[in-house]
């Protein structure tokens, strides 16, 4: 009986630190992200609309395959490091170099990853359709 006793407690505090362990880093992601960058001055297209903690959580996409900061061409961004906004570093207007500029940023990362999980016959988001990203504008 008291054996019996200690397992359950056991689970209990299991799962109490499982979960406690799930909380802290549920808040550290931003559930839903309006992108809307004011950089761009004559803004085309409506803002787009991106599910967050559902790509690192539900689709498992690192916070690094989104998140960079590059020292000696490497990408060392940890979860945890603050976050800049794309538009820092890449210029609404041109690209420089390799660091092409805001919308090619966006497309690349957003488009390129859902492409190449197209290919390699895998579940995927929008590759083609504009409004399947962006909202209609009003
Ligand atoms: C996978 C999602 C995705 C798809 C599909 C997509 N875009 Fe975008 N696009 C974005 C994101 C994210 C931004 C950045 C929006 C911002 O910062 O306001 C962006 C920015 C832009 C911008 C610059 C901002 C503006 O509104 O002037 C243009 C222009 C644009 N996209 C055009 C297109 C066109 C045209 C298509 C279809 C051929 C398309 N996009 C498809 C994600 C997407
Ligand atoms: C699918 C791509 C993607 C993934 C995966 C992703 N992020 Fe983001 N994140 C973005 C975009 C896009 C923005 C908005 C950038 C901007 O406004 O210029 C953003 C914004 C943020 C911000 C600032 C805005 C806010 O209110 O939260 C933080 C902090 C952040 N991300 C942290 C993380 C962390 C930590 C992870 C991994 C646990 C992660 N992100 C995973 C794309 C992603
Ligand atoms: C601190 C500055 C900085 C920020 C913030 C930044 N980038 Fe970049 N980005 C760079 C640099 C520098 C490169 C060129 C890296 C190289 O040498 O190849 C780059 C390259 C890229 C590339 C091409 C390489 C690749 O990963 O496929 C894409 C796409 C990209 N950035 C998208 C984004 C998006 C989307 C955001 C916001 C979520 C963002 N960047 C935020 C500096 C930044
Ligand atoms: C590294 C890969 C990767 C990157 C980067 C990525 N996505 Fe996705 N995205 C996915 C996967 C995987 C799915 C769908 C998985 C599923 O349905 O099970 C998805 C689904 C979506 C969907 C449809 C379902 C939903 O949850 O909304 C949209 C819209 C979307 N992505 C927008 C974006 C935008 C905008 C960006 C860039 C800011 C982005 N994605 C960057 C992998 C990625």
């Amino acid at each position: 009986m008291k054996k019996r006793i200690f397992f359950l407690s056991v689970i209990t505090l299991s799962i109490a630190l499982f979960t406690g362990v799930g909380i802290l880093i549920a808040t550290d992601v931003a559930d839903e992200i309006n992108i809307k960058s004011d950089a761009f001055k004559a803004y085309k297209k409506g803002p787009v609309k991106l599910a967050h903690k559902k790509h690192n959580v539900d689709y498992k996409i690192a916070c690094k395959d989104c998140h960079h900061v590059y020292k000696e061409g490497k990408n060392v961004y940890k979860e945890g490091d603050p976050v800049q906004k794309c538009s820092e570093c890449h210029d609404a207007l041109k690209s420089k170099g390799k660091v092409k500029k805001l919308m090619l940023a966006y497309h690349k990362n957003c488009q390129g990853c859902h492409k190449v999980l197209e290919k390699a016959g895998k579940k995927t988001g929008p590759t083609k359709k504009c409004n399947d990203c962006h909202e209609k504008k009003k």
